[in-house]
């Protein structure tokens, strides 16, 4: 039998919390051996199995940049029918969106920086040059009546330039709102943050009218942050998180950035507080340790760790 936490609500929490669940994108772009199109496309039926409703399934981007993922068109055919389950996938410019409007994307992300130097080693281009090219890319998703999340990395700190000012990050957030983003992701790229910063920078946002049922929140664990961050956000009322089962993640430019948040860590608080995600965490944490078994290593995630040893 799984263990599981004894359910105790915390007031002030939203009743509710959607997982934006990016491990077969944030989490195998990263991976330094090329997982099998099948095996990807078996993560996706099996996190969508355990009940995950949002699965970031692949990335539209060169296939030079991001080789992990160059297999995005065999990949998206594969799963595109799977039953209860949205498939965003990542789009860096127009090549990227006629790519995945080609194979009936539903829902696409843009991804833009906080900070000049990763939009530079990202996207090939300075900020402002990136969101010009995002202009026309969410007003044609739009139009096709493709739902748009914009990302937005480096929103705490950043390898090469720090600390990211709060101001720099509202102005990125709003510029993305403003073209028309249905959906926003503030992201701990390199997992710096902590939770008064998480908090400021949701006030700062609220002030800059941006409402806070537009944003995500997606933070990686670098420092051990992560699932507090997560609950700075939910007592601000944010009911979009990020996670990647396992543990699974990093960014391939940016070096200093390591796993995301691992789901299975997310579902066992929010079960814990008492919070509806609709994730059966045996069959998650059974999927993560599946994953492991393809990529030969074992998953970071201590919920992970703690529920499959108990199992053995
Ligand atoms: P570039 O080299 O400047 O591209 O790269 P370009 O616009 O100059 O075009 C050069 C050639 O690439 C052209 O081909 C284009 O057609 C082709 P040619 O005419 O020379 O034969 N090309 C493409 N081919 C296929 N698909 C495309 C595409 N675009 C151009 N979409 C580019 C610019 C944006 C393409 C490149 O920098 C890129 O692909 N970057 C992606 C980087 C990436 O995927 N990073 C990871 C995701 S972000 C992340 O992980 C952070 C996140 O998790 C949140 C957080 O944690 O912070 C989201
Ligand atoms: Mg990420």
């Amino acid at each position: 039998m799984t263990a599981l936490p004894m359910a105790v609500p915390a007031p002030g929490l939203p009743a509710r919390v959607r997982i934006h669940e990016v491990g077969p994108r944030d989490g195998l772009q990263n991976e330094k051996t090329a997982v099998p199109t099948e095996v990807k496309a078996e993560f996706i039926e099996r996190l969508a199995d355990a009940g995950l409703t949002t699965v970031e399934a692949t990335s539209f981007v060169h296939p030079k940049w991001v080789p992990q993922l160059a297999d995005a068109e065999r990949l998206f055919p594969l799963v595109r029918g799977l039953p209860g389950v949205r498939l965003p996938v990542l789009v860096p410019n127009q090549r990227g969106l006629d790519r995945a409007l080609d194979l009936g994307a539903t829902r696409v992300a843009v991804f833009a920086s906080a900070t000049e130097s990763f939009a530079k080693a990202n996207l090939n281009r300075t900020l402002d040059e990136a969101l010009a090219v995002f202009e026309p890319v969410v007003a044609r998703a739009r139009a096709a009546d493709v739902h748009v999340r914009g990302y937005l990395s480096m929103c705490f700190g950043d390898p090469w330039e720090g600390a990211v000012p709060v101001h720099q990050v509202v102005r990125v957030c709003t510029a993305l709102r403003d073209m028309g983003c249905d959906e926003l992701s503030l992201g701990d790229t390199i997992g710096v943050a902590t939770p008064g910063h998480v908090q400021a920078l949701l006030s700062a946002l609220n002030e800059a009218g941006v409402p806070t049922d537009v944003l995500g929140v997606h933070f990686h664990d670098t420092y051990g942050q992560a699932l507090a961050n997560t609950l700075a956000a939910l007592q601000h009322g944010v009911s979009t998180v990020d996670a990647s089962a396992g543990g699974l993640g990093g960014c391939p430019y940016a070096r200093s950035a390591t796993g995301n948040l691992a789901t299975e860590d997310l579902v066992w608080m929010l079960q814990g507080l008492g919070i509806d995600t609709g994730v059966d965490l045996a069959r998650l944490t059974a999927t993560s340790v599946w994953m492991a078994g393809q990529l030969g290593r074992p998953s970071p995630s201590r919920t992970v760790k703690a529920l499959s040893h108990q199992e053995q």
